[in-house]
């Protein structure tokens, strides 16, 4: 992804401004810091010195001003810190009488400090040297004596350049510092936001190649993180995609077959019918009926792939009516009974509902049953028994169909009701006709429950809430 909002841009403009925007407040403080600890220093030194030299005059060596001048010219010429700082003895009027240095300014001192001092107080004075322009400090002192006379100044100046260039070769380190942990952020970031973005960006191209319809894509998954699951759940994804791909191809074409056969016998009989004398009625009648037979099993195919596609979609509309829940019964045994016969299986039918009226949806009842009884015959042995009762039980019409045919494995008895299950009996058909059924009946907001016992039998049980009363005023009803 390339555009504004991609991770590394994300990461780029919030995390990182953010690192560097506090690293550059550190070094500001820093700075700070380090050039306060300098200049703290000086000025305590410088103030301290002259305080004390001036106090050194007033009290000892002030007896006249010449004896003064005398005795500061030894102080001054003596002074053993000269390398460091240059020590002035100034008079009143501005003009420095001796320095340090032994080169006595021609122009007069009029800095703060000095001017401070004059009015009697010691201060610092920072800037510039008014001739060399050079960063100084300085502090000056008055030598007063015990009446309050003044008769001159003490001033240490000092230059700031030693201090600043210290000052500034720890900006010149903080600052390789910050780019050091600006690069090493800057590539640890990056190689971590590849080891995301990479796989991501794979991911999205496979997903893509899954969605224009190739299906033959697999995921590399590089690492067991939340991406290496990411690509786990695509790949499974992918798979399960596969898989109903399959299903409903094998799907589409079993179906292609089953309508098939309907069709060669309309086509056949309608052929027969129509190269027979039309004097032969009872010929006639025969293809006729079962020209109109076959259609109708077609008819009913084409209706239970309606709706099974429908509830692939999840969309089963319901047409309740009241209507008698045994008699839908008999009549999917009338229907079934070619079936039955075929079988010899013997029909074992109780209805004990006192009211077997309920709201119901007809045709999905009776296909309900039918994909029940259905299975029950192709499942039962030859001869077997099928028992049907109905009973009416707490608020329920409950309808029980059990056959004493193959049973249903333990293992494949929770999967029964899946859409395209089909067991491994060798009786199996397409998988769909339970799956229908559940659907069905939870529409109406019952319960379809299977019980059975490999190599015994299965007992289906259907529930069915009673009760008449709304559901006459809303025909149609969607399933959730
Ligand atoms: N009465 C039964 N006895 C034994 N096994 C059953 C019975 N009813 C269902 N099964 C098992 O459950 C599976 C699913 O049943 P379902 O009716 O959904 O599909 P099917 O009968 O195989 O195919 P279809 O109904 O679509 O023609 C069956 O394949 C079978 O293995
Ligand atoms: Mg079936």
């Amino acid at each position: 992804m390339k555009g504004n909002d991609s991770i590394r841009s994300r990461w780029l403009k919030r995390y990182l401004t953010a690192v560097i925007l506090l690293l550059f407040i550190v070094q500001a403080i820093l700075i700070v810091v380090v050039n306060n600890y300098y200049t703290a220093g000086i000025k305590a030194n410088l103030t301290s010195r002259a305080g004390v030299t001036a106090s050194f005059f007033s009290k000892y060596i002030i007896t006249d001003t010449n004896d003064l001048y005398n005795s500061a010219k030894t102080l001054v010429y003596e002074f053993v810190g000269k390398e460091q700082m240059e020590m002035q003895f100034i008079d009143v009027s501005g003009n420095v009488l001796l320095s340090s240095n032994g080169i006595t300014p021609a122009y007069k001192i009029e800095t703060q400090d000095y001017q401070n001092a004059l009015k009697g107080n010691t201060t610092i004075y920072q800037g510039r040297n008014a001739r060399t322009d050079e960063r100084i400090m300085s502090a000056a002192a008055p030598i007063i004596d015990s009446s309050g006379q003044l008769y001159g100044v003490v001033r240490y100046v000092t230059s700031m350049e030693n201090a600043m260039k210290n000052v500034l070769i720890v900006f010149g380190i903080s600052v390789a510092i910050i780019m050091i942990i600006m690069i090493f952020l800057l590539s640890s970031g990056v190689y971590f936001l590849h080891s995301i973005i990479n796989p991501v960006g794979h991911i999205t191209q496979s997903a893509k190649e899954v969605a224009r319809g190739n299906l033959n894509v697999e995921i590399k998954k590089e690492n067991e993180d939340e991406i290496g699951e990411l690509a786990d759940t695509l790949n499974f994804m992918i798979q399960e995609l596969k898989k109903s791909d399959d299903i409903k191809n094998e799907f589409i074409s079993s179906v292609s077959h089953e309508l098939r056969t309907p069709l060669t016998s309309i086509k056949g009989w309608s052929e027969t019918a129509l190269a027979t004398d039309m004097k032969d009625k009872e010929q006639l009648q025969k293809c006729l009926s079962i020209i109109a037979s076959e259609s109708q099993r077609l008819g009913n195919m084409v209706e239970e792939l309606l709706d099974f596609s429908r509830i692939l979609r999840d969309q089963v509309m319901l047409n309740l009516q009241p209507a008698d829940i045994e008699k839908e019964i008999e009549d999917v045994l009338f229907m079934l009974m070619d079936k039955i016969k075929a079988k010899g299986i013997i029909i074992s039918y109780n209805p004990m509902c006192s009211d077997p009226d309920i709201m119901i949806d007809e045709a999905k009842i009776r296909q309900v049953i039918i994909n029940i009884l259905d299975n029950a015959i192709k499942f039962s042995r030859e001869e077997g028994t099928i028992k049907i009762t109905t009973q009416n039980q707490d608020g329920f019409a409950v309808v029980q169909i059990e056959d004493q045919g193959e049973g249903i494995k333990e293992e494949e008895l929770e999967h029964v009701k899946d859409k395209f299950f089909k067991g491994s009996s060798q009786h199996h058909g397409n998988g769909i006709g339970l799956a229908i059924a559940d659907e069905m009946i939870r529409a109406h907001h019952g319960m379809l429950e299977i019980d059975s016992v490999y190599g015994e039998g299965t007992q289906i049980t259907i529930r069915l809430p009673e009760g008449t009363e709304p559901a006459a005023e809303e025909p149609a009803q969607e399933m959730e």
